[in-house]
């Protein structure tokens, strides 16, 4: 087996890199992400043993992220239910608004950047509802996910170190809006304050710590995931305008064609594991306490799965899409983020029916998906 190595650069488009390196091996070698899959097969095998591929991969706390099991079953059903349907249902009315506005900001005819001025103002907007926050934090929880980013591209600890930080101020913040206010307000910021856990059969409180994990998570989960989900619609319907009409007319599922535009242009890249023990993958030998990081922007593209990559089969594709990832840790945002999509595709095609790329797009590096910037006009 040849031996390969891979490191995600500016230079690269990722995508196409990842496609021309799963042709030359599984598992490429990598100083950033350790042990790095790409095959379909492998990465369902690492994701779907959590003993021998941990998800505490990190050394801050992460919940649930970065838990194994027992913890991990403790947290995740403190989550779950933020993302039943009837918690949805009426958070939908909210969401159409917001959609609603920011589509309405269009000029038709006029090229925009649809990844500054549509995906990510929505994606915010979307984000601060939801936890009950104000608006004016839209401005600073964008600013602080772009430096965020940024660092994590660079490696760059001490930055890392004062982002995290600063989020747990800015959380703390909105803890004490409610611990001082008399009137208690009912939204999930606000409920996640009075969850309970049982821990080592203590039933405690969530501390304060777990909290602004859980909510970091949720937003680093939410805004990044969401904004390039949104840039990578716009995309598609560009190159693909009878897909667009057969959403718009009801012939096609919103939900299915934008989990498979998401198969085809996955607006997360990769997720983190360490081993446990010494084991292999595919032959690789990976030894105890060594990095491996599942690329779903491989895997969802593998051709010995999809046959071709870019071919748009939802029906097909459907039972083999990891896009929100398999085993203990599937995504728990994916009702919520499916919602999400689902209204600002259907607002999008009511206001419009052609989509035309203006400009060369850019796509976003790693560790993020879709496109840093896409000027398009609406008609
Ligand atoms: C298009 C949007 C999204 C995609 C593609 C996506 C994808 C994923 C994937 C693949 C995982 C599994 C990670 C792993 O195995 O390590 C995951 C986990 C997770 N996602 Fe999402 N996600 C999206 C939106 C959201 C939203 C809206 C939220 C919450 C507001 C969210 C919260 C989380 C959390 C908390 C986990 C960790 C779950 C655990 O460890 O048990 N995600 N997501």
């Amino acid at each position: 087996m040849k031996d390969c190595h891979w490191e995600p650069s500016e230079q690269q488009d990722q995508i196409a890199s990842l496609d021309e390196l799963r042709q030359k091996c599984p598992v490429a070698k990598s100083e950033m992400l350790g042990h790095a899959v790409l095959t379909h097969s492998d990465v369902r095998s690492v994701i779907e043993d959590h003993e021998t591929f941990s998800n505490a991969a990190g050394s801050h706390l992460s919940v649930p992220n970065g838990m194994d099991p027992p913890e991990h079953g403790i947290f995740r059903e403190v989550i779950e239910p933020y993302f039943k349907a009837d918690r949805l249902r009426n958070f939908e009315p909210t969401c159409r608004q917001i959609a609603q506005d920011i589509i309405g900001r269009i000029t038709p005819n006029t090229a925009l950047d649809v990844v500054s001025k549509i995906a990510k103002p929505f994606a915010l907007h979307i984000q601060c509802a939801f936890l009950g926050w104000p608006e004016s934090l839209t401005d600073t929880l964008g600013e602080w996910l772009e430096a965020n980013q940024q660092a994590i591209v660079n490696n760059d600890r001490a930055t890392l170190k004062q982002k995290a930080d600063e989020f747990e101020a800015l959380i703390h913040q909105q803890l004490d809006v409610r611990r001082q206010s008399n009137t208690a307000k009912d939204d999930n910021t606000y409920r996640l304050m009075h969850e309970t856990v049982t821990v080592n059969g203590e039933k405690r409180c969530l501390r304060d710590e777990e909290i602004v994990s859980i909510l970091r998570n949720w937003t680093a989960g939410e805004v990044g995931t969401i904004a390039a989900a949104i840039g990578s619609i716009f995309y598609f319907f560009a190159e693909n305008p009878l897909v667009a009409e057969q959403i718009r007319n009801g012939d096609l599922s919103t939900d299915d064609a934008v989990d498979e535009i998401l198969r085809i242009d996955p607006p997360l890249i990769s997720n983190r594991r360490r081993a446990t023990k010494d084991t292999e993958i595919s032959g690789c030998p990976v030894k105890r306490g060594e990095k491996v990081t599942v690329l779903w922007a491989s895997a969802n593209r593998d051709e010995s799965v999809f046959s071709k990559a870019d071919t748009f089969s939802p029906e097909q594709n459907k039972a083999n899409n990891l896009l929100y990832g398999r085993g203990i840790h599937i995504c728990p945002g994916a009702p919520l983020a499916r919602m999400e999509l689902r209204i600002f595709t259907e607002e999008l095609l009511k206001h419009f029916e052609e989509f035309e790329i203006t400009d060369e797009p850019k796509r976003a590096n790693y560790p993020s998906g879709g496109f840093r910037d896409l000027f398009m006009k609406l008609g």
